[in-house]
């Protein structure tokens, strides 16, 4: 088993007999979810994709992927929220969030139109300068402002550099099957083509071409990755009973903590290639589980770093939040602390142990000191941090998302929330269109 739910530190608040009482509510999500009879189930897409994915577009995948690593040093992949999140939250996972100035053999990859900066993007295009670029732009839509805005500046780039023939073979567009303007664009210029699936929303779409493709080009093992899915999958969809499922008891937790006034849920990591990964499971959630006016607000901390500064609020600040630890067990690296014959530091104490030993010891640590704060602590604990145990975690939090999010009570799969600054904007930007132009003049007295 690939993730399990160590319940050491959150039995100060909730009891074993409150954790059972769940079980029911835990098995009406569970017959929503298997039935495919709750609110949203039309974008229940990932729940099989581990089994069911297109092996042909897979292959495609692994092709287009050494294509680029041959033809590029710079990829750019464009793209925002689930078109972007999953696929940089895997590469620094699995390979380093300094994935860049790491020695390899595959192409330095960047992310763009996941914001609106000019000085992000100016600074890209410098780094562009006299290399070799491919670019990616993954919109299900086909029609987001952030990476329309890159693609067309990324597509002048191309063609402007290798001419509209050239510029064909390093563009590669992943999008609708059939509809959008992406989907257009791609098929009229000849661009090779991979799908999100329309059963799968942005954010539950990192095992599709959405992620794999970048993943791929960052040389990850990306048939292990769903493997691991797949694995997890036959784990927790077959147990219906939270007992039996660290899944089903890691949504009833979060659900029986937010009853209980934990209002925020915290994700906490002990090393920084988690950084991405908490950005994306923030994503996940928030977007799943924030809306008809619910939802845990989920943020994250790396610690032992951010134990400097938000340190002092989790452990002393207002009594409404939890914490989710996410304990990758089996490290990688191993550093040994050296001895120092002056040991002005007064830590030869530590001299010959790894390093790991002493984060380890600062989680525990931590974990005891935020507990006895009044801050209840649930910790998932991770083999490892292969392409396999990405897979089986992916999926682990998507199903758990989809479990706490009906145990809640909303829609996990939709996210009307997100238009209303999209249509200030496109209003405030001079976009054609009446609706536009009505609620522009209904904005100008207002700011
Ligand atoms: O989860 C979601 O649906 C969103 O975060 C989208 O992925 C994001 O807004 C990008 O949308 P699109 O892929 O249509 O450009």
């Amino acid at each position: 088993m690939s993730v399990k739910l160590n319940n050491r530190y959150v039995k100060d608040f909730i009891r074993d007999d409150e954790l059972l009482a769940m079980n029911a509510e835990v098995k009406a999500a569970h017959e929503l979810v298997m039935n495919r009879s709750g609110k949203g189930a039309d974008f229940l897409g990932w729940l099989d994709l581990p089994e069911n994915y297109d092996k042909e577009e897979f292959a495609r995948i692994k092709s287009a992927a050494s294509k680029i690593q041959k033809n590029c040093n710079v990829f750019v992949v464009i793209g925002i929220g689930g078109s972007y999140l999953g696929a940089r939250a895997a590469i620094e996972f699995v390979k380093s969030p300094r994935y860049n100035e790491i020695k390899k053999d595959t192409p330095d990859i960047y992310f763009a139109g996941c914001d609106l900066s000019s000085s992000a993007m100016r600074e890209l295009l410098d780094i562009c300068e006299g290399k070799d670029v491919c670019i990616n732009v993954i919109s299900k839509s086909g029609k987001t402002t952030e990476p329309a805005l890159a693609f067309r500046i990324f597509r002048e780039l191309l063609e402007k550099k290798y001419g509209e023939e050239g510029a064909k073979d390093r563009i590669f567009v992943t999008t609708d099957k059939t509809r959008g303007k992406l989907k257009e664009l791609s098929d009229g210029k000849g661009y090779e083509t991979f799908v999100v699936p329309d059963d799968v929303g942005g954010r539950y779409s990192v095992l599709t071409a959405v992620g794999m493709l970048p993943i791929a080009v960052a040389g990850c093992d990306i048939d292990a990755m769903m493997k691991g899915a797949a694995d997890a999958r036959a784990e927790y969809t077959t147990v219906s009973d939270l007992t039996g499922n660290d899944c089903y008891k890691y949504a009833a937790y979060r659900n029986l903590l937010y009853r209980k006034g934990k209002k925020t849920e915290i994700f906490v990591g002990y090393d920084n290639y988690l950084a991405m990964l908490a950005e994306w499971w923030k994503q996940l959630y928030g977007e799943s589980e924030g809306k008809d006016g619910k939802g845990i607000f989920p943020a994250s901390v790396m610690f032992t770093t951010d134990l400097h500064s938000l340190g002092q609020i989790i452990q002393q600040g207002e009594r409404t939040i939890f914490e989710t630890v996410l304990d990758v067990q089996n490290r990688r690296d191993e550093i040994i602390i050296p001895n120092d014959p002056l040991n002005l530091d007064e830590l030869n104490f530590l001299s010959g142990k790894n390093m790991s030993y002493v984060n380890r010891t600062a989680f525990k640590a931590t974990a005891l000191a935020h507990v006895d704060g009044g801050v209840p602590n649930l910790v998932l604990e991770l083999d490892g941090r292969s392409e396999y145990d990405f897979g089986y975690m992916v999926y682990f939090y998507e199903l758990a998302c989809a479990i706490s999010g009906y145990i809640l009570g909303v829609n996990p799969f939709d996210q009307p929330g997100v238009e209303a600054y999209k249509n200030n904007m496109y209003a405030l930007l001079g976009k054609p269109g009446e609706e536009h132009d009505a609620r522009r003049a209904e904005l100008a007295g207002r700011i």
